[in-house]
Order: C-alpha cells, then structure tokens, then sequence
C-alpha cells in the first residue's frame, strides 16, 4: 500500500490547496471531464487560487458535453486545454476495425489511442495531477487516497503525483456540492446519466443500478477502467 494511504483525511479544500501550493503552475493541473471536477475546480477558484485545466477529447464525446465544457470554459474564464488524439492512429484504427471494435474486443485498444497515449504526453510535463476520483465509484477505486505516487504513469525519471481530493466524497456530497454553489453540470444527468464518459460507451442507468453500470456496460465491472486510472487495477507495462 502507498504510505500516504495511511494518512488521516482532510478536507478536498485543504488537499487541493497544499497541492497547488507544492507545485508551480504548469507543473500540476486538473483532469476534467465531469461533476467532480467542476466542483474541484469551483473550490479552487472560491479560495482564489489558480489551476490548469486539461479535458481528453476523445472526439467521442456526447455533444452535451462539449456544451458542458464550453459552459464551463466561460463561467471560471478558463484557459482550458483539450488534447487530441494522434490522428495518424484513430484513422488507423478505423480503417481496420470500424467505429465500434469496442463492442467486439473490449475498450482497450481505442481508449489507448484516444485517451491514455494524448494523456502520457500531458502527464509527462508535469509533476503532479489532480484527478475526481472517489472510492466509492467502483469496486476499482475502494483503496484510492487522496494522494498517491502514479505508479502508472511515473517513470525511473520522473515521479508523478496524483491528488485525489475527493477520495473520501460521495455521490451525494458531490451534488449538494454542485446544487448549493449553483456549479454548472452536463445536462445528461438530467435524463438519468450519472457517470459520462464517451457517447457510445457511456448509457443512462436505472434508479437500482450502480453508478458506472452505465460505462462499458458489456464488460466486467473489475476491470472498468479505461487505463487513466489502471493502477486501481493493475500496474501497467510500457
Ligand atoms: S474513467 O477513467 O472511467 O473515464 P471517470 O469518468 O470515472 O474516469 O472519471 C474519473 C476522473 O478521471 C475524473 O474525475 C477526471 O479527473 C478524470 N477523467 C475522466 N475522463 C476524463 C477526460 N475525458 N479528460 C480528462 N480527465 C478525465
Ligand atoms: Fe473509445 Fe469508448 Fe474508450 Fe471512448 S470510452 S476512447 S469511445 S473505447
């Protein structure tokens, strides 16, 4: 277990701003996609501190979301930056298997092309990252600290720092959060989509089910993660 597992839990404020106090702008930032984030962002501008912002675009997203995006890009006067996947490797991808090889042989391939390959390439020049992770997101995410070294994404070169602020949050906390500081969200969570991901692999869920039941719905639950997050899964290997 990482050591800092062991440390007592603070609040997301206070983990954030002795984040963003350790690492010099353009060395850390927030991966942002969706509810959590926005509210992570909220807190950093609410205490006047400044944050990078980067977004994945997949080009796969709902056309709510980048709504969503734009949204919130002109509500904190935000300097947000989307990074593309190599296109040399989606056309790739493409012209051999289609547009859905994900429901055939798993998320894998297309996740590595559109999301972690674009995010090794950010996550390089930096030190540190912020992520919304919580741990009760998935039976992935029940040991994720509030700060932790990136065993996938470090190298013998280079340590990585990833805060997850709100670790110790639920769903619950997070859109009271959203509801009561009148933060913008994506407007999907109104027709019954709770976690949102890329259009074709992301559905709305029933009131029963699990939160992320509605991610890669057609594979296993112990291994839905997309390889931003794989080591609540497995070490990955270069
Ligand atoms: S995912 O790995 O399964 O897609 P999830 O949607 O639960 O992750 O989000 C967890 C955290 O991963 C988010 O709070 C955010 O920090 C980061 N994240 C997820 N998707 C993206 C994205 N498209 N761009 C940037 N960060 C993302
Ligand atoms: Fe591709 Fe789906 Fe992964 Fe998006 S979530 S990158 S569409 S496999």
């Amino acid at each position: 277990m990482d050591p800092r597992q062991a440390t007592v839990n603070h609040t997301p404020q206070q983990v954030l701003k002795d984040a963003l106090s350790r690492y010099e702008q353009g060395k850390i930032a927030i991966s942002f996609s969706g509810a959590e984030d926005v509210v992570l962002l909220d807190m950093a501008n609410q205490m006047g501190l400044a944050v990078d912002v980067f977004c994945l675009d997949t080009g796969r997203l709902h056309a709510q979301t980048y709504r969503f995006l734009e949204t919130v890009r002109q509500h904190y006067n935000l300097d947000l930056e989307l990074l593309m996947p190599q296109p040399e490797a989606v056309s790739e991808l493409v012209r051999h298997k289609g547009l859905y090889s994900f429901y055939e042989d798993g998320h894998s391939e297309c996740c590595a092309i559109r999301k972690i390959e674009p995010l090794r390439r950010k996550l390089d020049t930096l030190d540190a990252w912020i992520t919304g992770q919580r741990r009760d997101q998935s039976v992935t995410r029940t040991n994720v600290p509030q700060e932790q070294e990136d065993q996938a994404f470090s190298t013998d070169e280079h340590t990585l720092i990833k805060f997850n602020p709100l670790a110790d949050w639920s769903s619950a906390d997070v859109w009271s959060y959203i509801r009561t500081q009148g933060v913008p969200y994506n407007e999907l969570h109104d027709s019954g989509f709770v976690s949102i991901g890329c259009e074709p692999c992301t559905r709305a869920i029933a009131p029963h089910e699990h939160e992320r039941a509605g991610r890669w719905w057609w594979e296993e639950s112990t291994q839905k993660e997309c390889g931003l997050h794989a080591q609540n899964v497995i070490k990955i290997v270069d």
